[in-house]
């Protein structure tokens, strides 16, 4: 059973509903962990030893977060400047999250049409995040395409947003299994654009 670290950043979690209820679905699950970095450091005091910790203890790290700017809340960027040490997480010396499969749960205002070369957001959901799949292929991490909920902007009908946590649960719960087709996945633009394609039976 692989064991699953999801590093939880919304700065106005009071406001959030779809981080909210992803959150919720997935919270309690066994071998799950939700680290909330905004409830934890406030300040951005970042615990570092902590932190690094948490990452050698598990074997998946998500990051899942809204979309803000087309990048991740600030303190997702502050973790990664102070968590990733060199001779920690890469350099010669630094094996500490080799083989751990890395990835973003997000969710975005436009939808996949607005995130197209011809779209009005010019750029693909995969490649305004590909810094953070080099970030992981440096740590010598397994880097798959990001959960997305997209188009929350129009307003996400309530049986979606269920559908959307069910999915997300699915997807936490079959990895933790090791019922997930990693090499499958690494080819998809999204994890959930054709998740029952991924999930493999018990
Ligand atoms: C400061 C800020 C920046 C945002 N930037 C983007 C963006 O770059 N692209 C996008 O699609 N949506 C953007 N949005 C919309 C959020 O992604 C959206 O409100 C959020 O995903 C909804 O999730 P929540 O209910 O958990 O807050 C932004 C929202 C805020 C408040």
């Amino acid at each position: 059973m692989k064991k699953i670290l999801i590093n939880f950043a919304h700065p106005a979690k009071g406001r959030s509903k779809i981080n909210a209820a992803l959150k919720v679905a997935v919270e309690n699950l066994e071998g799950v962990i939700v680290n909330d970095l905004y409830s934890t450091y406030p300040d951005f005091h970042i615990d570092i030893a902590r932190e690094q910790q948490l990452c050698e203890e598990h074997d998946v790290i998500i990051f899942q977060h809204p979309f803000y700017w087309y990048q991740a809340p600030a303190i997702i960027k502050e973790w990664l400047d102070l968590v990733l040490e060199h001779g920690w997480a890469y350099g010669s010396k630094g094996k500490a999250l080799e083989g751990k499969i890395f990835f973003q749960a997000l969710t975005a205002g436009g939808d996949t049409t607005t995130y197209q070369p011809n779209g009005a957001n010019l750029f693909t959901i995969g490649e305004l995040t590909s810094p953070f799949s080099a970030t992981a292929n440096l740590c010598h991490m397994t880097a798959l395409p990001p959960f997305a909920v997209m188009g929350v902007h129009r307003g996400l009908p309530e049986e979606q947003l269920k559908a959307y946590a069910e999915e997300y649960c699915r997807l936490i719960i079959a990895l933790r299994d090791d019922r997930f087709d990693i090499a499958q996945a690494k080819d998809e633009p999204l994890l959930n654009h054709r998740l029952d394609n991924l999930i493999l039976r018990p």
